[in-house]
């Protein structure tokens, strides 16, 4: 493979924009929506150590993993483990960790397609006033009077797929790069005026310590597995979105120094939520783990109750709501890569077809929401970390050293063996482990 094979789906036009990118896709729903809520349902700082942990220990490593991935292989993640299985000469089965990704992707935008549909109906909700003043109980009625209409709930996710198909359909450097850019610093602004509003609300320290004080009493094997998962979902890595835009990434960009920024800007993301949301859940005697509807019953009292709330309502929900699609296109792009490819169909009925199949499958959380915990769990607690377990093999075992260690180019052997040792060892034993844990092998 030679240095100047470029991806026919186009390249970043430079670092920047692909950190922008990449965070795009590892910030969304997944920090301010899921985050706080299984914090909440898992009982708080133990959980929430373990998660970190996770993110330092096995989640950089691999992102670093698939990027380099992506960047050899220069397709999507079906069409680079070929080559990449090929050119080290492995065993065909490895083909079969791109079917995962792309069928995972596929899973989970399903649903959160759904999710985001709700914080659109929430930008209407604000704009309109609905939470001026109200207290606690009004504003968990509007949340259940959503649940209890699934012609809002379709309406609106059907908004939300035509929105991020329309972005997926122009390609790399014409949608997906353009609607990242005034994204995150508006994101982070609005995060920070939500803390300052939960410092006013007298709960503040119980947050805190809600957040940070570990109980480890109140850790299971299954929140263990569920703060990895969670680490994997929130960083998108496992099932080759991060690959896919690694493929799009020009050849003489540092890897790792990337990632590590990029997942210290999403943990910062979800922690800005948590602490944005925890004081307001005591300081209102809500339940901390009230679940999916989390934040739709927290956030808008602060927005109900502060001066000019129903702008920063406004605001705030939108730019979720972008969040949301930045996050999503990099779920459906390797499928979508992987049609343009493969098929001779170009992008946008590639799209087309793509968003529609993922829409029929959405109406199932519409539903039911023990279809929407069922996929969840099915993706974040299983398919992600399988995927990223077999991904952490792959580079650290199978691919051969001269090429990882070309790809990443890094300052010096030390940092290389860190990495080398982090991916070939310890994330896929980590992951084992978890694994192990959950099915009581240890008693
Ligand atoms: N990282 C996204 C979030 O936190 O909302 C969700 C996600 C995107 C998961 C892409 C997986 C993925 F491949």
């Amino acid at each position: 493979m030679t240095d100047t094979k470029k991806s026919i789906h186009g390249e970043w036009s430079s670092r920047f924009a692909f950190i922008l990118a990449a965070t795009g896709s590892a910030v969304g729903l997944g920090n301010i929506w899921k985050f706080p809520y299984i914090t909440g349902e898992n009982g708080g700082g133990a959980f929430v150590i373990i998660y970190l942990l996770c993110v330092a220990v096995i989640g950089i490593p691999i992102m670093i993993a698939e990027i380099m991935m992506g960047r050899r292989g220069r397709q999507c993640p079906i069409n680079t483990l070929e080559t990449l299985t090929e050119e080290a000469g492995a065993n065909k089965n490895w083909h079969s960790l791109g079917w995962l990704g792309v069928i995972a992707g596929f899973l989970i935008l399903s649903y959160y397609s759904v999710i985001a549909g709700w914080a659109m109906a929430y930008v209407v909700k604000a704009f309109t006033g609905s939470f001026s003043g109200e207290g606690a109980a009004q504003i968990k009625t509007l949340f259940s009077d959503l649940q209890a209409s699934p012609g809002q709930q379709i309406f609106w996710h059907t908004t939300f797929m035509f929105a991020t198909m329309s972005v997926v359909a122009p390609g790399v450097q014409g949608g997906l790069e353009k609607a990242v850019r005034f994204l995150m610093p508006g994101l982070f602004v609005l995060l920070m005026l939500l803390v300052a509003y939960a410092m006013t609300t007298g709960a503040y320290m119980q947050g805190l310590a809600f957040l940070f004080k570990p109980d480890f009493s109140e850790i299971t094997g299954d929140s263990v597995l569920t703060a990895m998962g969670h680490a994997f979902f929130t960083l998108s890595l496992g099932m080759g979105a991060i690959m896919v835009y690694g493929s799009y990434l020009p050849k003489d960009i540092s890897i790792a120094k990337t990632s590590i920024l990029i997942a210290c800007a999403d943990t910062l993301v979800a922690l800005l939520a948590g602490i944005a949301i925890f004081p307001i859940v005591f300081a209102y005697g809500l339940e901390a783990s009230a679940g999916p509807g989390l934040i739709f019953q927290t956030l808008p009292i602060a927005f109900g109750n502060m001066t000019g709330g129903w702008l920063f309502g406004v605001l705030f929900f939108v730019l979720l709501v972008f969040a949301a699609i930045s996050s999503a296109i990099s779920l459906i792009e390797p499928a979508v890569a992987w049609v343009v490819e493969n098929y001779n169909v170009d992008r946008k009925k590639a799209s087309i077809y793509m968003g529609l199949a993922t829409w029929f499958l959405g109406l199932g959380t519409v539903f039911s929401e023990s279809f929407f915990e069922k996929i969840d769990y099915l993706t974040a607690n299983l398919m992600l970390p399988l995927g990223g377990l077999c991904i952490a093999l792959f580079a650290g075992r199978v691919m051969l050293q001269k090429h990882t260690q070309a790809e990443l180019a890094l300052d010096n052997e030390t940092e290389y063996a860190v990495w080398k040792f982090l991916v070939s060892y310890i994330a896929p034993a980590a992951v084992f482990l978890v694994f192990l844990h959950v099915l009581g092998v240890f008693g």
